[in-house]
């Protein structure tokens, strides 16, 4: 596979097995993948294992990690108090049909960090987790429409399948029921007023659904009040408010954005580090909206409780994995640490931004970092980059063949940076890893100059 790009052809030498397997995996997958954002051209890393922040490729290639299991690892990989849990539920098997300790302890552990959890019901993903936690919100309100904020992801069932990137007229995308995607209201992030316009104008609308520190875990920002404002709103309305805490809950804050903001919500929910870094997700929040799962209450108050069944639901090893989690991140400064590294890569990244006089900017959120690829070619200084000062259109908006390229440099200098122009932080990210991430942005930035016209400043 020979490019006219050296970037591309030094990635290509670097990673012949990965190369083979790509090839054996296109026989089978739509595009070679198993998930959407490990698309990635001419074809992505194939990982062998991990550790701590790091992972290895089949070729032996070294990365620093900035996917952290999409989010679920802000403990690293492996980390060892987490596999001894999930050794020791392994041993007594995967899965008993029936409730079982680690089920409660794991329940025990979210209220304690978040206390507004008053009843839970775990799920197998983010996705069901905000599936349930819309029909939670419709039976209990009796009302139908939900009403989302464009760019954030909630998942990919219907009625949150268009909207995120694109579709922002609230069209379906392929697939997706008109009818389900009538009943979903687009918003606007940081337009309180615009908010407070719909739900004056639409008494059928059940619920908000938010990021709460913004749409793509926080790539797209939201004005600090904006939140509390919403708050406000929904309660005067009667609207419930659902926080979708799949990636902040525990990341952000060991309290989730709920404990960093100070807002309770209705509902959340949540997923990722919920589960420890295996598979999960929950719905939690109000007793009297849970109820509607509650066989007791819907006898008692005569209504027709939601079935709600799911062969995964609150599985041994994640809930082994998950409390243990949530044990380290309640009394360890994990959170701190994480956010620590992400504001000083950000500082760091932007000076060199500034240096190669590149109209690049990063930004981040505790725990997370973003880089801002200015496609329309806006006048920025990355030393002073405020992201809200930015268009959700235009900070969204990234060339993608020049996405792709920055992250086929970065590998190549031994960094795994998400192909969204984004990433994720564990609280074992050091400084031998900030250094080589510098490094790698550094040389990525000389390799695309020679290759593509960047932004300058
Ligand atoms: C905010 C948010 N909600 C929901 C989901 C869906 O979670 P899952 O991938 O576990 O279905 C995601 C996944 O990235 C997410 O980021």
């Amino acid at each position: 596979m020979l490019s006219n790009s050296p970037i591309v052809n030094e990635y290509v030498d670097r990673t012949p097995s990965s190369q083979a397997l790509a090839e054996r995996a296109g026989k089978f997958f739509p595009s070679a993948i198993s998930h959407d954002s490990r698309h990635t051209t001419p074809y992505g890393i194939y990982v062998d294992k991990a550790l701590g922040s790091r992972k290895w490729d089949a070729d032996g290639n070294v990365y620093v990690d900035y996917f952290g299991g999409h989010g679920a690892l802000l403990l690293g990989h492996r980390n060892a108090e987490v596999e001894a849990c999930i050794q020791e539920a392994l041993a007594a098997g995967t899965h008993f049909g029936s409730s079982h300790r680690f089920e409660v302890a794991w329940a025990e552990a979210v209220q304690r960090l978040m206390p507004s959890a008053e009843r839970i019901r775990f799920t197998s993903s983010g996705t069901e987790a905000t599936l349930l936690a819309m029909r939670l919100a419709r039976a209990f309100t009796g009302k139908n429409k939900i009403a989302r904020f464009r760019t954030h992801f909630h998942g990919w069932h219907d009625h949150m399948a268009f909207g995120v990137a694109n579709h922002y007229d609230g069209s379906p995308t392929p697939g997706v029921l008109p009818e389900v995607a009538a009943q979903v209201v687009l918003l606007d992030p940081n337009d309180i007023d615009g908010v407070a316009g719909v739900l004056e104008r639409d008494p059928e609308i059940s619920a908000v659904i938010l990021e709460p520190t913004g749409g793509g875990g926080g790539m797209i920002p939201l004005a600090p009040d904006f939140v509390t404002q919403l708050r406000a709103l929904t309660a005067q309305h009667g609207v419930l408010l659902i926080m979708d805490e799949v990636v902040t809950g525990f990341r952000v804050h060991r309290g989730g954005a709920q404990g960093l903001l100070g807002v309770t919500p209705d509902l959340t929910t949540l997923a990722k580090i919920l589960a420890g870094g295996l598979p999960g997700g929950a719905v939690a929040g109000r007793a009297d909206i849970l109820d509607h799962l509650d066989f007791q209450a819907a006898a008692d108050r005569d209504f027709e409780k939601i079935h709600h069944p799911g062969t995964f639901n609150a599985n041994p090893l994640s809930a082994a994995a998950g409390t243990k989690t949530l044990e380290i991140i309640a009394s360890s400064d994990a959170c701190a640490r994480a956010a620590a590294f992400g504001a000083e890569l950000r500082q760091r990244l932007n000076e060199s931004f500034a240096r190669a006089g590149v109209a690049w900017a990063a930004y981040d959120q505790p725990a997370s970092i973003f880089i801002f690829m200015n496609a329309a070619g806006l006048a920025i200084d990355p030393r002073n980059f405020d992201p809200l000062a930015i268009p959700y259109q235009d900070l969204k908006a990234k060339p993608p063949g020049l996405l792709n390229k920055l992250r086929l440099a970065l590998l190549i200098g031994g960094v795994d940076f998400s192909g969204s122009g984004g990433g994720v932080i564990s609280a074992t990210h050091d400084d031998g890893d900030l250094e080589q991430t510098v490094a790698a942005f550094e040389q990525a930035v000389t390799l695309l100059k020679a290759e593509e016209s960047l932004p300058r400043i």
